[in-house]
C-alpha cells in the first residue's frame, strides 16, 4: 500500500476513463480497507472530507512512524518522510514559507504572458508534426515540462532526465524495487546539486529564491530541501498533464459541443477549466490519507485513535448536499462551492493557481487554433499510463 493513498491500480480489465470513475456512496465516515486489507476509514461528504484535511489532528507524518501503516517495498517520492506533504505542524509550515510568496495569485498572473507563448510555440509546430498526431507526446506533456522548468531556472536540456524521473518518483509499486530506488536517488541528488549551484550562483528562479528563504528561515534539513524542489518537479508538471490529458480524451471524446465556446472566450475557458479538475480525479486514489494523534469526531462518528482515514475527495466533489447534481455536466457554469481536487487545509496544493492558468491557457488556444480538432481513435483503445496518484492516457491521437 502507499501511505499516500488507497490506489486500485492493477484493477483487472479494461479501466474506464477517469471521468466515469463510479463515486462512493455518501454518507458518515464508515470503516473501509486499503488495498493490502489494512483497515481505514472512508469519509466521503464534502464536509467531512474536508475537515480530514483541515483539522490538525489528522496528520500526515503520523502515517510514517513506526506503527503506521506499512510501506511499499519500494517507495516512491510520495512515500518519502522527507517530502514537504509528509510533515505536518511547525516543520511543515517552515518548508512551505520557503514557497508560499512564489505561488500566490498575483504572482502567477505575472507569468501568464511567458506561459502563453511557451503554449503558442507548441502549437506553431503541430501542423509540421503531420496527422494525426499524439496530442500527449507534442503538448500536454512539454507544456508543464516546459512551465516547471523555466520557473526553476532549467534549460531543455533536462527535460528527458526529469520525465523518466518523475515517472518514479509516482510509481505504482510495479516498476522493480532496486530501478525505483536508484532513480530516486538520481533524482535527489539532482535536487540537492541544483540546490548547492543556486546558493553559489543565484539568479532569479523558484530554487534560488527557496535558498534564501531557506536560509534566511535556518535549520531546514537539506534532505527536505532537496525533496522540496524534486516534489516541484515531479508534482508540478505530473498532475498538469494528467489533467490536461484527461479533459481532452473527455471533450473531444464526449463533448465537443463545448470546443468552440473554449476557442471563443478565454474566460470560459477559465471557468470550463475549473469544473474539468473538479470533475476529472487525477487517478484512481480513493482518497488522501491522514493519521488520527488523538479520537477526534467526524460528521457525526468517533475516528480513534491512531486510526487511517481516507479523504476521498472526488466523491465529495459529486456531495449532493453542496454540488447540485444537474450542473454536474455544465462546464462552463461556476462551481458552487471549493473543489476538494487540490485539497483543503494546510497542504492545500501550491500550485493550484498555476496548475488552473496553465489548463486554462493550454484548451482556449488550442481549441482557438485548431476548431476542427477531433479524436483519431475510439476512447475505447485508449491505453492508460498507472502512476500511484496519477491516471492519464499513454498517447492520445488526434486529428484536424
Ligand atoms: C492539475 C494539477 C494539480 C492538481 C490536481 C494538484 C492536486 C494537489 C492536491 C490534491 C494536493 C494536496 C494533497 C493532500 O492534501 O492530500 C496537492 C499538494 C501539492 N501540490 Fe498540487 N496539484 C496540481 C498541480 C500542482 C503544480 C503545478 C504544483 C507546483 C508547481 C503543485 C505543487 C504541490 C505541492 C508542493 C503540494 C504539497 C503542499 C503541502 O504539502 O503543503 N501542484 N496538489
Amino acid at each position: 500500500m502507499s501511505a499516500a493513498a488507497g490506489t486500485l491500480s492493477g484493477s483487472p480489465g479494461p479501466l474506464p476513463p477517469l471521468h466515469r470513475l463510479e463515486s462512493a456512496v455518501h454518507g458518515p465516515p464508515r470503516p473501509t480497507t486499503m488495498p493490502d486489507g489494512s483497515p481505514a476509514w472512508l469519509a466521503t461528504r464534502y464536509a467531512d472530507a474536508r475537515q480530514v484535511l483541515s483539522d490538525h489532528r489528522f496528520g500526515r507524518a503520523l502515517l510514517y512512524a513506526p506503527d503506521g501503516p506499512p510501506l511499499p517495498e519500494a517507495p516512491g517520492l510520495v512515500d518519502s518522510p522527507d517530502l514537504m506533504f509528509n510533515q505536518d505542524g511547525a516543520e511543515h509550515l517552515r518548508l512551505r514559507r520557503t514557497l508560499r510568496r512564489a505561488f500566490t495569485p498575483r504572482a502567477v498572473a505575472r507569468w501568464r504572458p511567458w506561459i502563453a507563448s511557451i503554449v503558442d510555440d507548441l502549437l506553431a509546430v503541430l501542423p509540421a508534426r503531420g496527422r494525426p498526431v499524439d496530442v500527449v507526446a507534442e503538448f500536454a506533456l512539454p507544456l508543464p515540462v516546459a512551465v516547471i522548468s523555466r520557473l526553476m531556472g532549467l534549460d531543455a536540456s533536462a527535460h528527458e532526465r526529469l520525465r523518466h524521473w518523475s515517472e518514479y518518483a509516482f510509481s505504482d509499486g510495479s516498476r522493480p524495487g532496486e530501478e525505483v530506488r536508484t532513480a530516486l536517488a538520481e533524482f535527489t541528488a539532482f535536487g540537492a546539486a541544483l540546490l548547492a549551484e543556486r546558493r553559489r550562483e543565484p539568479g532569479d528562479d523558484l530554487v534560488s529564491s527557496l535558498v534564501r528563504a531557506a536560509d534566511e528561515e535556518g535549520g531546514i534539513p537539506e534532505a527536505q530541501l532537496a525533496h522540496l524542489v524534486c516534489g516541484l518537479v515531479a508534482g508540478g508538471h505530473d498532475s498538469t498533464m494528467t489533467m490536461l490529458s484527461n479533459s481532452l480524451l473527455y471533450l473531444l471524446g464526449e463533448r465537443p459541443e463545448c470546443w468552440p465556446r473554449l476557442a471563443a472566450d478565454e474566460e470560459a475557458a477559465g471557468t470550463a477549466a475549473g469544473r474539468l479538475l473538479h470533475l476529472i480525479p487525477l487517478g484512481d486514489d480513493r482518497g488522501s490519507a491522514r493519521r488520527a494523534a488523538e479520537e477526534v469526531e467526524v460528521g457525526g462518528v468517533l475516528i480513534p485513535a491512531g486510526a487511517v482515514v481516507l479523504a476521498d475527495c472526488g466523491t465529495a466533489n459529486r456531495d449532493p448536499e453542496v454540488f447540485s447534481v444537474h450542473r454536474t455536466e455544465d462546464l462552463f457554469a461556476p462551481l458552487e462551492a471549493p473543489t476538494l481536487s487540490f485539497g483543503a487545509g494546510p497542504h492545500y496544493c501550491l500550485g493550484a493557481w498555476l496548475a488552473r492558468l496553465e489548463l486554462q491557457l493550454a484548451l482556449h488556444r488550442l481549441a482557438a487554433e485548431f476548431p476542427g480538432l477531433r479524436l483519431a481513435q475510439p476512447p475505447e483503445s485508449v491505453e492508460w499510463r498507472l502512476g500511484s496518484t496519477s491516471r492519464s492516457p499513454v498517447r492520445l491521437l488526434v486529428s484536424w
